[in-house]
């Protein structure tokens, strides 16, 4: 924590949309990691805020089912959970009304939240109503006007909009309450343990600096995919679909990481300057860079998984993607003449998430004379699950004959560090908006440039409605490639 935060040691979190999923699965167990660590500044108290009416004991109870106790030894953390709980309180209200946030305020004050306090706003709700909640907000005059001490900053988490415009007009709205330097927009990808590494591995590792481009690399994959369908989340996917869902944010975020050239410095400024610059460099996707699926039910071992479309909260019609599979460039020097691909699927065999760097043969190889040319080696960044990194290399079976074997030399984070608890994503992410560190938060350049990247071909797919291939639930996604 920065000097400047340890004068000020109150904090109030406001979780707006404290009775739904985000909040009650991820965002209240984090504070709870967080708080068992001792991590938050000594003051903290946190403010759900949500519609539904709750006394403070059935909110407590509500968030109380998902509260781990992943740090604290086993008999010190009752005592952990109760000391959190009893910081926590509810506040019912509307969200697009001031007088609601008036009576936050009044219920901050009657909890001796000091005038002084700095202020977080986690807005755990959809984005249609972002800009509402943050006018009622503003209106009732609970945001600081400076990034100084105190501070007020605000949460929010995508979809940012559906398109560029969309998106822009949201930047806008918010823009009237909280300035950029304000607003944390979440990607939680960026929190994820292994994809924070990816900037080690590339610049304090020698050994591979100097291999990173096409002059040594051939291609680059990154590969999404869940084992579980839409499962009654069809009212918000079903107008997302899954390149907004999970490639134009997470996965293009890991592409950034993995692409960038190497920042001066470790500043939020420098890392996002170069993220936005390698981004930049990628130009908008055409329909035939793309293959689209959608997953339809099937029998397996006598249990039936139902299709997308059987889902009770999806329309019938629906084209909406569940698939994705698309082929890139990068314009610059590093990468040129690089195909990367990035695949995301749901309802498919495995959950996954990595990226596969395959490196190119050398040429003019002095085992290929022999009659059997080694095979390229492979990076594999795996981001879960199994975190960790292995290599696939070369090497000769013992004995008389000449025998290529591709051998992995492995990390796993399971056996590597098994002192280490591997933080969630929200974890990090969360202490870093206390510590003021945006260099883990997506930037409204940066979101511009990824918009920029995909809003005419979404456009184009939904003007011309094209139809999703079929692939069966639990498969490998459609049985075709991009271009067939
Ligand atoms: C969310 C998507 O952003 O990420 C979901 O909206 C997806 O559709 C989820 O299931 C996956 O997150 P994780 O951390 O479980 O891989």
């Amino acid at each position: 924590m920065s000097n400047k935060d340890k004068k000020n040691n109150s904090l109030s979190i406001t979780i707006v949309g404290a009775s739904g999923d985000l909040a009650t699965q991820k965002i209240f167990p984090a504070l709870f990691a967080l708080f068992s660590q001792n991590l938050l500044p000594e003051n903290t108290l946190f403010f759900g805020f949500a519609r539904s009416t709750l006394s403070d004991m059935e909110f407590r109870e509500k968030i109380t089912k998902h509260l781990i106790c992943r740090y604290t030894p086993e008999h010190s953390c009752e005592r952990y959970m109760s000391d959190f709980l009893e910081k926590c309180f509810y506040c019912q209200g509307k969200y697009n009304s001031v007088d609601s946030f008036l009576d936050l305020y009044t219920l901050m004050r009657e909890k001796n939240v000091s005038r002084k306090s700095n202020r977080i706003f986690y807005l755990a709700i959809p984005p249609d109503i972002f800009s509402d909640v943050a006018k009622a907000i503003g209106d009732s005059a609970l945001v600081y006007c400076r990034d100084d001490v105190p501070w007020s900053r605000v949460i929010i988490e995508k979809p940012f909009g559906k398109d560029r415009d969309s998106s822009d007009k949201l930047t806008h709205e918010m823009a009237k309450i909280f300035t950029e330097e304000q607003t944390y927009r979440i990607d939680h990808y960026l929190g994820k343990e292994v994809v924070q590494n990816l900037l080690v591995l590339r610049f304090a590792n020698q050994i591979f600096k100097p291999l990173w481009n096409s002059d040594y690399i051939k291609k680059i994959e990154i590969i999404w995919s869940e084992d579980k369908g839409i499962e009654g989340r069809g009212g918000y996917f079903d107008n997302y679909g899954i390149i907004r869902d999970i490639i134009q944010n997470h996965l293009l975020q890991i592409l950034a990481m993995v692409t960038m050239e190497e920042p001066n410095s470790l500043s939020a400024r420098e890392i996002r300057d170069k993220k936005v610059k390698v981004l930049s460099k990628i130009p908008p996707l055409k329909i035939d860079d793309i293959l689209l699926g959608q997953y339809v039910s099937v029998k397996n071992d006598n249990i039936q998984l139902l299709g997308y479309t059987n889902d009770p909260t999806v329309p019938d019609s629906s084209l909406t993607p569940t698939f994705a599979k698309v082929k890139l460039k990068i314009n610059n020097k590093r990468w040129k003449g690089v195909p990367f691909t990035i695949t995301a699927g749901k309802a498919m065999k495995e959950k996954k998430t990595k990226v596969k760097i395959t490196f190119r043969t050398p040429e003019n190889n002095i085992f290929c004379s022999l009659g059997s040319c080694p095979p390229p080696n492979e990076l594999i960044i795996r981001i879960q699950p199994n975190e960790g990194i292995h290599c696939n290399i070369v090497n000769k079976i013992p004995g008389k004959k000449l025998v290529f074997h591709e051998q992995r030399l492995d990390l796993s984070y399971d056996t590597a560090y098994t002192d280490h608890v591997i933080p969630e994503a929200y974890e990090s992410l969360i202490m870093d908006i206390i510590d003021g560190d945006k260099s883990l938060f997506i930037r409204k350049d940066e979101l511009q440039t990824a918009w920029d990247i995909f809003t005419p071909i979404l456009h184009q797919i939904e003007k011309e409605k094209i139809k999703p291939t079929p692939y069966s639930f639990g498969s490998t996604g459609p049985k075709k490639n991009i271009n067939e």
